[in-house]
């Protein structure tokens, strides 16, 4: 996968960022224009690799990625998505480090390395609470997992900033049909619904969610 024809050197081994994000992101990153950025779910950097192209050619940036690099439910063995998780963490490096070169301004790529409940809950007890304006959900599917993302990344999220939730349509075809706990949606629903007041839905195409915060 190539973003632009002379950045035939990036390592990505998938389409997820194109098929989805990719078209949204080209509209709305103009409107958030983002500086101080937040990913849950890196793999191999490819929608880091996009916001810091993006986004560092008009002014410096930091952008925190977390993940464990161990992959979700669906990587495990018998899951569907098949990946040595050491080569995507190597791959994750090899590309960001790439993008970063190419920056002609200043970016503060920040790894966290861990489950994000716990690495989140750092970010607030570091006192990150209203930092981020854009914050890009696509780590784990499991649905108690994102609510917590969800609750957690709202605390770091400036108002007025959006936070975007991949996959909000995804779900596994299991022997015994689908399981709603191994989804985002029901998650998603939960705190959208909880936190009416202080956020709005942004008008997207339905396999993704995005909210901007209104207040804290
Ligand atoms: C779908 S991939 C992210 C794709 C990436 N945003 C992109 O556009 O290419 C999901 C990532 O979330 C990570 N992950 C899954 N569960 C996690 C958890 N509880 N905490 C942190 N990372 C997790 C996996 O290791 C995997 O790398």
């Amino acid at each position: 996968m190539r973003f632009t024809n002379d950045h035939g050197d990036y390592q990505f081994t998938n389409q997820w960022f194109e098929g989805t994000a990719r078209g949204v992101w080209d509209q709305l990153m103009p409107d958030i224009n983002p500086t101080r950025i937040l990913e849950i779910g890196a793999y191999e950097g490819a929608s880091t690799c996009y916001l810091i192209e993006r986004q560092a050619r008009h002014h410096d940036i930091e952008i925190h990625c977390i993940d464990t690099w161990e992959g979700g439910v669906e990587h495990q063995p018998g899951g569907y998505v098949q990946a040595d998780m050491s080569a995507v963490e190597r791959r994750f490096h090899h590309n960001t480090r790439l993008a970063i070169g190419r920056a002609t301004h200043r970016v503060d790529l920040v790894v966290h390395k861990g489950y994000s409940d716990f690495e989140l809950s750092r970010l607030v007890a570091a006192e990150k609470q209203n930092h981020f304006d854009f914050i890009y959900v696509d780590g784990s599917h499991q649905a108690p997992d994102v609510l917590c993302d969800a609750v957690l990344g709202f605390r770091l999220l400036k108002p007025q900033g959006v936070m975007a939730f991949d996959d909000y349509l995804w779900q596994e075809s299991l022997p015994y049909g689908t399981d709603p706990i191994r989804c985002p949606k029901p998650a998603i629903d939960a705190f959208t619904n909880l936190y009416c007041r202080k956020l709005q839905i942004l008008k997207a195409p339905l396999n993704q969610l995005y909210i901007q915060k209104l207040s804290d």
